[in-house]
């Protein structure tokens, strides 16, 4: 084994191609209670470009090495270490920094993965599907052919809402910002899939036959998050949780008073943070026994290796991406 590994590094806030600097490191000894884990996939998400300009709510100290999830395999065990075993594969915590080729973790903060499952597509169940799963599960009581409406639809947030709203039958308008991505959507499962614009209303009532839409979910923010507000039923709630467009969330009196719609947000790492050990464990097998039936699967534009970290998260940065881009660790 390697006696040094490469991670990447940013010692200022900023643009992300700009600061990020790929550092050799000492491969890394476990202390009691830790496990070593050997990278194998890891995403850019939106998070970890926010954090790396400063943008975030969690500044880590500086010098930093980002990413929010991924996932590797167990290659050493510090002493007292119970219930992992060498050659596990695993998906690790936030807020370690998993664009590294290896990393010492308290190993009870890691979730041993079904073997079943791919180690790219368990990097990428922590953050996105999760989050899917909870904005379907804790907001609002829906039950069979409910409605509900989302923006950004292929992100991997919205790609996990739809496959995740179809297990129970809860069907979906699909909010997207390029035609191209209609077929595709419905391919996935989207009952509608519709380019947003000034008519939302009108067309998202078409497509329901005017059925009440009692969950919204905004990940765009600005006059998108309005529209879809606007094609909420009376007591409607619309959770936001994220703000692709970089516009604040405006909304009229008049949605409060004569449509009492309920505004609420979520943090899916407050959510990690304040779940007990079993309500993670919980959640996690929900999604494990989706991944298992080869459901979840984000789809992947480019994998890049650690070295071309800069050109990795420029092209993340970019829109219009048919997928995540991943770092993908060598042997
Ligand atoms: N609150 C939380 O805990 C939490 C958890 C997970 C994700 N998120 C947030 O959820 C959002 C989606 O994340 P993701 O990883 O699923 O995204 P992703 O797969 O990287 O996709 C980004 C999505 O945003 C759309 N988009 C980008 N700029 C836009 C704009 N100006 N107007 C409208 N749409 C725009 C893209 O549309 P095109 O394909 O057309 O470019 C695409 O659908 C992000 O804001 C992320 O930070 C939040």
């Amino acid at each position: 084994m390697s006696k040094n590994i490469n991670a990447v590094v940013y010692e200022k806030h900023g643009n992300p191609a700009d600061v990020l600097h790929v550092k050799s490191r000492p491969w890394p000894t476990p202390t009691s209670g830790e496990a070593v884990v050997k990278m194998c996939a890891a995403p850019i998400n939106p998070a970890d470009l926010n954090q790396i300009e400063g943008k975030y709510p969690v500044r880590p100290e500086l010098p930093a090495t980002p990413g929010f999830e991924g996932a590797g395999v167990v290659v050493d065990l510090g002493a007292g270490v119970k219930g992992l075993t060498s050659g596990a594969l695993v998906i690790l915590p936030h807020n370690i920094g998993t664009w590294r080729d290896a990393l010492a973790v308290k190993a009870e903060d890691l979730v041993v993965v079904p073997e079943e499952i791919e180690p790219v597509h368990a990097a990428m169940l922590k953050i996105n599907p999760m989050t899917a799963w909870r904005l379907l599960h804790d907001y609002v009581d829906l039950e069979q052919e409910d409605w509900l409406i989302q923006n950004a639809a292929n992100s991997a947030v919205g790609r996990a809402v739809i496959q995740i709203a179809r297990e129970p039958g809860y069907r979906t308008v699909n909010v997207v910002r390029r035609s191209e991505l209609i077929d595709e959507l419905r391919a996935e499962g989207g009952n509608a899939v519709i380019v947003d614009g000034e008519n939302l209303r009108d067309e998202v009532k078409n497509a329901t036959g005017g059925a009440p839409i009692r969950l919204g979910l905004n990940a765009v923010g600005g006059e998108s998050a309005l529209r879809l507000a606007n094609c909420l039923a009376f007591g409607g709630t619309l959770v936001s949780f994220g703000a692709m467009s970089l516009q604040p969330l405006k909304i009229p009196t008049g949605l409060l008073i004569f449509k009492d719609l309920r505004f609420r947000g979520i943090w899916i790492n407050k959510w990690y943070d304040n779940a007990t050990p079993a309500q993670r464990m919980d959640a996690f097998q929900s999604l494990f026994e989706m991944a298992k039936r080869g459901l979840l699967k984000t789809k992947v534009e480019k994998a890049y290796p650690l070295s071309e970290a800069k050109a990795a998260v420029a092209h993340a940065a970019q829109g219009k991406r048919s997928g995540k881009i991943i770092f993908e660790f060598g042997e």
